[in-house]
């Protein structure tokens, strides 16, 4: 066996840690330096303690909504600390989790701030002192941190940026959301079950832009249906606090106007993080929007250091930067990997949810593909029924020589995870005929995705497809 390189991983958040585990595993001596938290902003203040407190906004919306199955629930109340507590539970065991699988593969944790002295040198800034570590590798995968925008900088008091959205000390009255991109949504859809008004101002004509436009088209129905407000091409321009009033200015195509709130959350995008690091040591330069170029095997320009996860480009989501770290650990530990992946799956927590893979219609417009789609609504769905959750439907694009599924895109039940499916077809090079000929099961939500494939050739058996 080769001898072991000696790694030191910057940041341990699900790029970082991931990729520390692997190393071990590869037999690699690995360090892993954190400033924070063990688990970075997914594990801490991202995906999780938000999906926990997004379960919960959801739980209450469905007791409201049990009536019509006969049951009703008198006097539902929340307490806020206790679901706080709750949450912050669940990101205890995992992050303590993750300290344990760490430690049961004798990688070594070292709590401070990591500053790149030369391309084989680390320092350390730690409660005890600094400390020097030399290395054969460095993997950098310090993450991003939220974009404050002017007038608006984070107190977490009157401005909440996602990481005090995510530790209330009370349910705001009228809650004023800055951006209506993935975080905007699924936290403002969150509040505005747990009982408050809600307004939403996004720059751009529509929400989540970026998305499949009929699949964002439920979730701006759902927005309206659930009694929110969504402003579009709106900016905020700042605000006054005037007793337990927050006088939020805005910018809108009719004029200036003020919403007056008692909470606002600024959720207009993430950036790259970077700073104090010395990338300049080793003469690297960031792009214009602050990633670090890297090839398919997560090198920099100085081949033994690699950057993974939100510093190393978008899409900035957890799962792309996890396995950017694995191909890292393989990598130095001399195997042949390279991050070439076909698709990288994307998950919304909005009401219903919205999930997507592959290419969007508009993608493959522009690159002059022909392709063929095919819808299934989950309103045709029994299962979809059952859960009363009808909203929305999976489409499925396929190319229209081939048949290979090009990119699938839904909005309803459940649809986070059933992307999973669609994120292997695609991965397999699957047909949608591969697709509808493989039998689902009974009564599920996936049978939509199946139906979607048959659709696909005008075949899908519980919808009527009119020949053309
Ligand atoms: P985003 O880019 O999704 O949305 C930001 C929104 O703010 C955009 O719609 C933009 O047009 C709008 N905006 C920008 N400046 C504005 C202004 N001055 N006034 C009004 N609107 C303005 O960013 P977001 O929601 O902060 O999320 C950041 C990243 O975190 C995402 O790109 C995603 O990669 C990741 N994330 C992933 C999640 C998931 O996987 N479920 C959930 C949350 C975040």
């Amino acid at each position: 066996m080769a001898t072991p390189r000696s790694v030191v991983v910057l940041g341990a958040g699900p790029a970082g840690y991931v990729c520390a585990i692997r190393l071990a595993q590869l037999g690699q001596k690995v360090t892993v330096v954190e400033k924070t938290y063990l688990g970075g902003t997914c594990l801490n203040v991202g995906c999780i303690p938000s999906k926990a407190l997004i379960a919960a906004g959801s739980l209450v919306d469905r007791i409201g909504h049990a009536a019509e199955m006969g049951i009703t629930a008198k006097d539902v109340e929340l307490d806020v600390r206790k679901l706080v507590a709750w949450k912050a539970g669940i990101v205890a065991k995992l992050t303590g989790g993750v300290g344990g699988l760490l430690r049961n593969h004798k990688v070594e944790v070292l709590m401070g701030a990591g500053r790149i002295v030369d391309r084989n040198t680390v320092a350390v800034q730690t409660k005890e002192g600094e400390r020097t570590l030399k290395c054969d590798d460095i993997v950098i995968a310090t993450g991003s941190v939220p974009i404050a925008i002017p007038g608006f900088a984070f107190d977490e008091k009157d401005v909440w940026s996602s990481t005090g959205a995510l530790a209330p000390d009370r349910i705001p009255q009228h809650l004023v959301v800055i951006g209506g991109g993935y975080i905007g949504l699924e936290l403002g859809m969150m509040y505005r079950k747990l009982g408050s008004q809600v307004t939403v101002l996004e720059a751009t004509p529509g929400a989540l832009p970026g998305q499949d436009r009929d699949c964002v088209k439920v979730i701006e129905r759902s927005i309206k249906k659930l009694g929110m407000k969504l402003l579009v091409e709106t900016f905020a321009q700042g605000y006054e606090r005037k007793g337990s009033e927050l006088h939020v200015r805005i910018k809108t195509k009719k004029g200036d106007e003020v919403v007056v709130c008692d909470q606002i959350a600024s959720m207009v995008g993430r950036k790259p993080y970077s700073e104090g690091l010395g990338l300049d040591k080793l003469g690297l330069a960031l792009d214009p929007k602050g990633f670090l170029a890297v090839d398919k095997q997560m090198r920099t320009r100085v081949p033994n250091v690699y950057a993974i996860g939100d510093i190393a480009g978008q899409p900035m989501l957890a799962h792309k930067g996890s396995k950017e770290g694995l191909v890292a650990a393989g990598v130095i530990a001399g195997l042949n990997e390279a991050y070439d992946v076909r698709c990288v799956p994307a998950v919304i927590f909005t009401a219903p949810e919205m999930a997507s893979v592959g290419a969007q219609e508009s993608e493959l417009q522009a690159r002059g593909i022909a392709y063929k789609s095919g819808s299934f609504p989950f309103a045709a769905s029994g299962r979809a029924m059952s859960l009363m959750e009808t909203e929305g439907f999976v489409k499925v694009l396929a190319d229209a020589k081939t048949d290979e599924i090009l990119g699938v895109h839904m909005v309803g039940p459940e649809v986070t995870e059933l992307v999973a499916e669609a994120a292997l077809a695609i991965e397999m090079g699957a047909t949608a005929e591969d697709l509808s000929r493989t039998i689902h099961a009974h009564p599920t939500l996936p049978e939509a995705l199946m139906e979607a494939a048959e659709a696909v050739h005008g075949m899908a058996v519980h919808i009527f497809q009119p020949k053309k």
